[in-house]
């Protein structure tokens, strides 16, 4: 098939003086100085029911942005019959006009909604120019153009043998229901892309966004709008997580959940839909990407400069808010006091602030429920025995949700911050002996249950081919040599196994294959 080839989006630097960074600057104060209105979207209809949510910067959180539109068990069942009411001319309408939408919201974002998209990001969820802009912008056009590149690739898939008065041949059906995505506030590019990469391959959905991403989901519901996808094929409600899951998981015609959040709510979901099993028409997919504890491993032979910047960028890059965020270390004594003189270097460079100061490099964490969350972690380990903080912790919400990029050392390799998901700016190093390689590979594999990124420094490709070997089972994206975070669509496709996920690889024909259901036929002449 002829779509066009996919190529990564060239990352904008934003550097003083760019025609870029003064739009993004334009758009900032364009969206601070006013106070949207942000209704749901179902079927053709904007719902606003006056039951208005604020919405502010984490980094300044007295500022409102605007209100978006609470919805109740009404509206839930308002977007799933508008879903199921999208679906026949959907599924019916050839792939190519269902390709061309997303290739169009594709070239919107790049274009005429770059600004928009990444200046959301930032004052929605607190991201920096560059982290926007390498999210919200490049990681979702990536999607959809490789998405589509994907989809056009199963399509042409066929049966290799026919003949003999036979043929054979393959139907990817979409799923019969609607599908439902249920997306974090972490990256904009997941939450366009959990419910774009089902609808491509024929679905209908619900979306769920999380509340805290809502100013960036509305920015990507105008884009599809304007792409041309058809009303009731992506229907964004506001409504708690318990009310909707009760109506949706005991639908019988949910027919998949496409989900990136918590362990926890992940396993729930799993077990409700187990409960549920005889309502539904189809076994229904369940595919998620959850929690991670996401390590780096360095040998005595790494280079300390290359570990200590592994560290700081991939623990501190987003307030370490990535599911991908390195937040375990095991560093070999012979060279942690260089790791440790650099990586402080490094940090020591790293200003706090709000994202429209374009120099600040650290923002602020998501809301108040994961700030007290992060700081308890913080304020425990300032009393435990065994731990030093080396840097950082100190903490402050009285304007914004800031806490400091904060080291933590642990004489314990089993300390509660090398085991648990803290998801904030918060890494613990355990220093090991040197010649003990192995058994700091088996720490990394056994101390906690999540698999989803890790990381091996060394120069020593003995070393290298061990760990691999060795941590085979310990994370769906391995890095060598690099930081465990930043995976490109269309080259690291992305997601982990274990406690991580059911790692169907975003931005992967693996993802797009779960979104439809194959029909075989055999015709005999
Ligand atoms: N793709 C992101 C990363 O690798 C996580 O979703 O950091």
């Amino acid at each position: 098939f002829n779509v066009p080839v996919p190529k990564n989006e060239p990352v904008k630097a934003y550097a003083p003086g760019s025609p870029e960074r003064a739009e993004l600057q334009k758009t900032l104060k364009e969206f601070r100085s006013q106070e949207i209105d942000v209704p749901m979207y179902i079927g053709s209809e904007e719902v606003r029911t006056g039951n208005k949510k604020s919405m502010s910067p984490p980094h300044d959180h007295q500022h409102i942005l605007g209100y978006f539109h609470e919805g109740d068990a009404s509206h839930v069942e308002q977007a799933i019959n508008a879903a199921l009411g999208a679906k026949a001319a959907w599924e019916t309408m050839e792939w190519e006009q269902r390709a061309a939408i997303f290739l169009k919201a594709a070239d919107l974002l790049a274009g005429p909604y770059r600004a928009k998209i990444n200046a959301a990001t930032m004052l929605g969820q607190s991201k920096n120019a560059f982290q926007a802009e390498i999210d919200a912008a490049c990681e979702f056009i990536d999607f959809l153009k490789f998405n589509v590149q994907y989809m056009t690739e199963i399509y042409a898939q066929q049966p290799p043998v026919s003949g003999d008065g036979v043929w054979n041949r393959v139907e990817q059906r979409p799923l019969e229901g609607f599908v439902f995505a249920l997306t974090p506030f972490n990256f904009t590019a997941i939450a366009g892309n959990l419910p774009t990469s089902a609808a491509m391959m024929g679905n209908t959905i619900v979306w769920k966004p999380a509340y805290t991403q809502i100013y960036s989901a509305k920015v990507l519901m105008d884009v599809f709008k304007e792409a041309g996808v058809p009303d009731g094929v992506i229907n964004l409600i506001y409504v708690d997580g318990p009310t909707a899951g009760d109506i949706i998981f005991n639908h019988p015609d949910f027919a998949g959940i496409h989900f990136t959040g918590s362990t926890g709510v992940f396993q729930h979901i799993w077990k409700t839909i187990g409960e549920n099993i005889f309502k539904y028409k189809s076994y229904p997919r369940i595919v998620g990407e959850t929690g991670g504890k996401d390590f780096v491993i360095a040998h005595k032979s790494a280079n300390p400069k290359a570990v200590a910047v592994g560290l700081s960028r991939g623990a501190f890059e987003f307030q370490g808010q990535k599911c991908s965020a390195a937040s375990r270390a095991y560093i070999p004594n012979n060279i942690w006091a260089d790791v440790k003189k650099y990586l402080l270097e490094d940090l020591s460079s790293m200003k706090m602030g709000p994202t429209e100061d374009f120099s600040n490099f650290i923002n602020a964490v998501i809301d108040e429920k994961s700030f007290d969350k992060i700081s308890k972690y913080i304020t425990e380990a300032k009393g435990a025995e065994g731990v030093e903080i080396i840097s950082g912790g100190n903490f402050d919400k009285s304007k914004g949700y800031f806490i400091e990029p904060t080291v933590i050392v642990t004489q314990d390799p089993m300390y509660k911050t090398m085991q648990e998901e803290i998801f904030g700016p918060v890494l613990t190093i355990y220093v090991y002996n040197a010649e003990h390689f192995e058994e700091a590979l088996e720490l990394v594999d056994q101390t906690s249950p999540y698999a989803l990124t890790g990381a091996i420094f060394s120069t020593d490709r003995y070393a290298i081919e061990f760990a691999t070997k060795k941590l085979r089972n310990a994370a769906g994206n391995f890095y060598i040599n690099d930081k465990p975070t930043g995976a490109v669509v269309g080259q690291q496709p992305f997601g982990g196994a274990r406690a991580s996920g059911t790692n169907d690889k975003a931005g992967s024909m693996i993802n797009l294959l779960r979104w439809v259901s194959p029909r075989t036929i055999k015709e005999t002449f």
